[in-house]
This record gives structure tokens, sequence and C-alpha cells, in this order.
């Protein structure tokens, strides 16, 4: 309720009065031309209904303003092309002669499969448009859902697919819908990909005729690519400039995003449910929704691309008002004491932890069943009596007693087979019978997709949340699908549960949260496999990586930005040297890293000698004073370490624009070489601002500096050796 009054406040103070007859509305449609017209101050969006009944793509890009000059769709035929083919169509079904990426695809009981969907009717209700679309013979509808976020012009579209044909269909592809940049242009693509302990590798290839897949196969978000593109022309080079078209998925199951060039010199992006093994029973009577599809553009170059995104990640798709407020300092105990958790080292560890200002201590996995490993215990969800004999209680006390709230790991949807839980319920896993069920991490997935399985999952956390005093959950999950069988259910209804597994751990955490309004949530997957904008809709931050070396870090984190926001980027000091590569960086290497999204430790901070701890004081108390600017501001990408790179910084202003907060890292100095002046963006060139300095590397010496000194001439800061790091803040004093 609070987001759509959000949404409307900010539409309404678009059709303040004075505005043009055009950016007055969102949503239109101009009925003599049969057009559909989004907009928002920046960014127009059109398609029409050609004479053939059609939902035929004309426009995206920046915001157009009279529609006098705007032409009724024409499907423009080819020579020897039929039809569909050559017309961009909003959501085509397959059939008809179409060769490209369809959004639907189905097979009736009778063999039919072919699907030519044409306008049948439409609905505008305020920012929300509803196009209706039929198939030319049978009694499939769909019901294409746009609305567009006035802010940042930022579009979301789903389908809901209808059968009301009286019998079964299986679809066999079902896409949210297709998106054209302008055609007969070159592209660039940009896309994430990764694996474990490496993830967020930033792409950018020239886009040639023919398709790139982005896709998941592994039953979640995937390490291997993240649903998220941007495009781009391939000579930008400035990432503050030029025209970016770039989307985004919310589903963390399979899901596939299709970049084609046609023929046509067309970019055609299609994305949604992954096609791969997909054929999902739609009984008669039903409707399946596709994963919402969210788009953008803007003239500001990859940059802007970025922070109209974290934007709209944080005011519309966070929960509640999770993007709003700003994220706790936390301490996890997972990379001090793994599995051998109990009452006696966690308080120690909270204690140390409270010392130095953190706001919430989490313990991590280890403290149920009989999980000394990963070997056993995962699925008992009760608390382990060895560890702590009097249950989680008396440390979540002490934990509070010391100023900090309580956080837990979960990983709700697996199971070790050496547990009660599979012993009691070995059919509860995901099985093809009599074939082997491959371990990953000794452990098995709990089918979701079942009711029961569902049911009891949600009410286990929501005992724990109730009984105690839980402010937040790590939600991790540390293996991917394999055998996806369903045994339970008849044979052609068992590929319902690439999709009914993600909609019923929707409905677990959305229930949770419901019932614990309070309760915050971390999505979490071995590391950074479940990033998506469909998890991010009901959790309030997202781990990035299990490898927290902060050098690699600086890479990952730069690509995590390009789609999500620092807001959300959960980043934590470890101890040197890393468990992952034996790298050791200074305690303010690290710190200054973990402070480009949201700080956490994750050190064994009973080890830590005096002056670690006083620098970790420090740097804590610094954070504290930046962090509404980092989390909640707008990031400037101003140097990467990324494909050999040297040296890192990122800037962040403040969304009133009164504080900037630089960090700039060196990884090793060659040659004597001194860092060039590093120029900054997106300040008042007029304003002067206060500089605060954490150490001694900036070299101008004076107490002020200009927006136009920052901006044009650059600051020089003496990061030598390896390893060298800073952070300035910039408070905003006056305007000339
Ligand atoms: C994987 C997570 O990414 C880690 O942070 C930690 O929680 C372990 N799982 C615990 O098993």
């Amino acid at each position: 309720m609070a987001r759509a009054l959000r949404f409307y406040a900010v539409f309404l103070v678009l059709i303040a009065p004075g505005m043009s007859a055009f950016s007055q509305a969102s949503v239109r449609y101009l009925a003599d031309k049969k057009l559909f017209v989004l907009g928002s101050a920046s960014t127009t969006y059109i398609f029409g209904v050609n004479e053939r009944g059609e939902l035929q793509h004309l426009y995206w890009g920046p915001h157009l303003w009279r529609d006098e000059e705007l032409a009724a769709a024409h499907s423009p035929g080819a020579p020897i092309d039929i039809s569909p083919t050559a017309a961009g169509q909003e959501f085509a079904g397959w059939g008809d002669g179409l060769y490209f990426e369809p959004c639907l695809k189905v097979t009736f009981p009778d063999g039919n499969r072919d699907m030519v969907l044409h306008y049948f009717g439409h609905d505008i209700a305020g920012n929300e448009l509803t196009v209706t679309l039929k198939d030319i013979q049978r009694a499939v509808f769909v019901n294409l859902h746009y609305t567009i976020d006035p802010a940042t012009g930022i579009l979301r579209r789903d389908a809901v697919i209808e059968n009301r044909t009286g019998g079964p269909i299986i679809i066999e592809s079902a896409q949210s819908g297709t998106w054209y940049p302008p055609q007969g242009e070159r592209y660039r693509l940009r896309y994430l990909t990764g694996k474990w302990a490496g993830e967020w590798q930033l792409n950018e290839e020239t886009i040639h005729p023919g398709s790139r897949i982005l896709e998941s196969r592994t039953g979640s978000t995937g390490y291997y690519a993240n649903p998220w593109f941007a495009l781009d022309h391939p000579g930008d080079q400035d990432p503050e400039h030029g025209s970016v078209w770039f989307g985004a998925l919310g589903w963390s199951g399979n899901w596939r995003i299709d970049v084609e060039e046609t023929p046509f010199e067309q970019v055609r992006v299609t994305g949604g449910y992954n096609t791969f093994d997909f054929a999902y029973h739609l009984a008669p009577g039903e409707s399946l929704t596709t994963p919402p599809f969210y788009a953008g553009y803007t003239a500001s170059g990859i940059g802007g691309a970025s922070r109209l995104l974290h934007r709209f990640e944080r005011t519309e798709i966070l929960p509640d008002s999770s993007g709003l407020r700003t994220r706790p300092i936390l301490y996890n105990s997972w990379y001090a004491t793994g599995f051998n958790v109990n009452m006696a080292n966690q308080e120690a560890l909270a204690r140390e932890a409270a010392s130095l200002g953190v706001e919430r201590f989490v313990i991590d996995d280890g403290w149920f069943g009989e999980r000394n490993s990963d070997r056993a215990g995962l699925g008992d969800w009760f608390v382990n009596p060895q560890k702590f004999p009097q249950g989680l209680k008396p440390l979540i006390a002490y934990v509070k007693s010391l100023g900090m709230d309580f956080g837990i790991w979960v990983e709700p949807e697996m199971v070790n087979p050496d547990s009660e839980l599979y012993r009691k319920h070995p059919d509860w896993v995901l099985n093809f019978p009599g074939r082997p069920r491959s371990q990953g991490r000794h452990q098995l997935v709990l089918n979701l997709a079942r009711d029961d399985v569902k049911e009891y999952t949600f009410h286990w956390l929501d005992r724990l949340v109730t009984e105690n005093d839980i402010a937040f959950l790590k939600l991790d999950h540390n293996r991917d699908f394999s055998e996806p069988g369903w045994p339970q259910v008849a044979p052609d209804e068992q590929r319902n549960l690439w999709v009914l597994y993600t909609k019923n751990l929707y409905e677990i955490i959305d229930r949770l949260r419901q019932k614990h309004p309070k309760l915050e949530i971390e999505t979490c997957a071995g590391g950074g496999a479940r990033v998506d904008l469909g998890m991010l809709h009901r959790t309030d931050q997202a781990w990035v990586s299990d490898n927290t070396d902060a050098l690699d870090r600086l890479i990952m984190q730069d690509g995590f930005t390009y789609a999500y926001t620092p807001h959300i980027m959960e980043d934590w000091v470890t101890d040197v040297p890393n468990g992952i590569d034996g790298r050791t960086v200074p305690v303010k290497f690290n710190f200054l890293a973990a402070m480009e999204g949201s700080l956490g430790i994750g050190a064994d901070l009973n080890r830590w000698n005096t002056e670690q701890l006083t620098t970790a004081k420090r740097m804590v108390a610094y954070y504290k004073t930046i962090r509404q600017t980092v989390q909640n501001g707008s990031l400037y990408r101003l140097a990467s370490l990324r494909n050999g790179g040297n040296f890192a910084a990122s800037e962040y202003v403040s969304e009133d624009s009164s504080q900037i907060v630089l960090f700039a890292f060196l990884h090793s100095q060659e040659f004597g070489d001194v860092l060039p002046p590093l120029r900054l963006l997106g300040l008042d060139g007029q304003a002067l601002y206060c500089v605060h300095r954490i150490d001694d590397t900036l070299i101008e010496q004076s107490a002020m500096l200009s927006g136009d000194y920052l901006m044009h001439h650059g600051i020089s800061l003496r990061l030598t050796g390896d390893y060298g790091s800073t952070s300035l803040r910039f408070d905003k004093v006056s305007a000339k």
C-alpha cells in the first residue's frame, strides 16, 4: 500500500499544471491511430495495433511530446518473409510463419501448435495498461500488463496466459515480452556472468546477427549469468553520456534472455521462463503469469542506467520501505567459527563486535540438529542442545544487552540425507524414481513445488521467528537442482515445478514477512547466486560472494553495481590471509573495500590485536557518517580493476547533493608511477566542499575545494606501494 501511494504521489507531481498535454499522462491510448503511448518525463514507449491485428512495437527512446506526428502501426511485410517475422511484435505467438524468438509457444491436445495472437481489447486503469490478445481461433487469451514508473521511466511488463479452451494445453515457451531498441543501428551488449567465488564479471560485446542467450538452468537465478542486460552503441566510451537501453527480469528460477539481431537489423530482447525443459501443463480455466520484465532508457550512459536502476530498486522493488532506510552494520560468525558455534564463542564474538560499533549480530550455519559439518543435520531445524543447552534465547538476550539485534542463518530448501527429516520424508526431494539422487555439498533439494513441503517449511520458519526475538534471516541456498522429478504428480504435470517451486518459495517469504513485518532477510546462495529483482522484491540485502578477498571483491562489487544498488550489496571484512586465495591486504584496504556497499564484519575478532581493533573501530565510526550517501545516493564508477586495471575508484553523491564520498584503491605501484589527478563527477561546480580526510593521502592541503576544481582539475592522491587505499568525504558548505 505504501509503495502504491508513493508511486501515485510521484505520478501526481508529473501531472502538475503547466506540463504539456503529452507528458501529463503516463499511459494513453490514441484511438484514432490505435496507438498505446507510455511516457515519463525522460522517455516514451509506443506500440500499436496494425492492420493485421498484431500488436506492433513502434518506438522506445527519448521522450516525444507531439501526438500529431505519430503514425499508426503498419505491418511492413517483406518480399519473401511471411509478415509476422518482419513486424516487431510486442508479444508474438509461435505460428503464422514467425522465425524469430516467440513469446508464447503452445501445444494443444489435438497436436495443433499454431498460436497467432491478435489484439482483442485493452484497459487503462491509472498508470497500468492491460492489452488483451487472443488466438485467432482458440480461446487462449494473453493479458499483457504494462506500468511505467514516472520517476525513472522504467517499464514493467508481464503476461498472463489464460486457458479458456476447455481442455489442457502445454506451454513450451512463456516469455514476458520482447523489447526493441531502435532498428538499423549497431549495439553493444553488456551482461554479467560468474561462478562460485567469482560472481559479477562484466562482459561487453558487439551484437551480430543471430542470438546470444543469457540463461539459468540451475533451478535458481544462478552464478553463471544474471538476468540483467544493457545495450548501447559500440563506440560509446563515456560512461556518463549516450543512449542506453537496459533491463532485468524478476525471477529466481530458470530464466532466459534472448538477445537476437535479425537480418532486418533489428535487435530483439525476449525474456521470461527458460524454455529449456519447459512444458507447463495449463489446465482448463487456469492461467500462467510470466515473471516481470523491467526495462528502461537513459541518455546518460551506462552510469546513468545503473543509477536509474538503483533508484528504482530502492523505491519500487525492495519490500516495505527498506530501500529508504539504511542497512545496519552486521557481524557474522561464519568465517570465525564455521560449524563450531556455541554459546561461549558466540558471546565472545558478540562482545567484540559490539565494542566496535556493530549493530546486528548474526549466527551462521551450525546452530541446529547434528550440524557439525556440511555432511549432516540440514533439515533438522531445532537448536542443538550441546551447543546451546538453554536454546537461543540466552544468546539473543546477551546480544540485545550489548545494543545489537539478532539474526540467524537458515537454508530451508535443502536437506542432508543424514538428517531426521530425510529419514522421515525421503520422498520430499526432487528425484526421478530409481535413478541416483546426485548430491551437492552433501545435500538434496526439497521439492518446494509440493504444497505439503511448502507448508512445512513456512511453519517451521514462522515458529523460529515467533518463538525467538529474531530481526534478520540469512536465507541461504547452497546447491543447484539435479534430477528435477516430481513423481507424485502425473508425468505431464511434473515440469510445472520449474515455475511452482519458485512461486512457492516466494509465497513462503511473503507470508513470513506479512506475519513478521519487522523481519529483514538477506538473499544468499552459496555466495551471490540468487540476486534478481524477484528475490529483491522480498528481501532487504544480498550476499555478493563467498569470496571476501578485498581485491577480488572490488571487481565483483563493480560488476554488481551495473545491475544492483549498493544499498543491498552486503560486504564483509574477513581475516587475512584470505581463505580463498591467501592474499593479505591491510585492514584499512579491507574496510574501505567493504564500505562500497553495506558494511559487515566476518573476521575472528577474538584474534585481532589492539591496533587492528582500533582501526576497525575508527572505520566503523567513519562508515556511520557516510552510509546514507553510499547506500541511498548516486553512484559514479570512476575507475575499475577489471581487465587488469591497477586503480579503482568509486564516488557517491547523497540524494540532496550535500555529501560526496570517494573511495580509491591502488593494487600495486609500478615504476614509481604517480596517479594522475582524479576527477569527480556529478557535483555542483559552484559549491564549496569541506574536505574530510581519514589519512594524509590527499595532496591538496586546502580545507575546502570547489566543485569545479574537483570535477575539472581533479585531486591528487598519494597512493603508493601495494594495496594503497583511501576514502574522502566532502561536505557541501556553500554555493557561490
Ligand atoms: C554459504 C554462504 O554463502 C556462506 O556465507 C555461509 O553462510 C555458508 N553457506 C554456511 O554454510
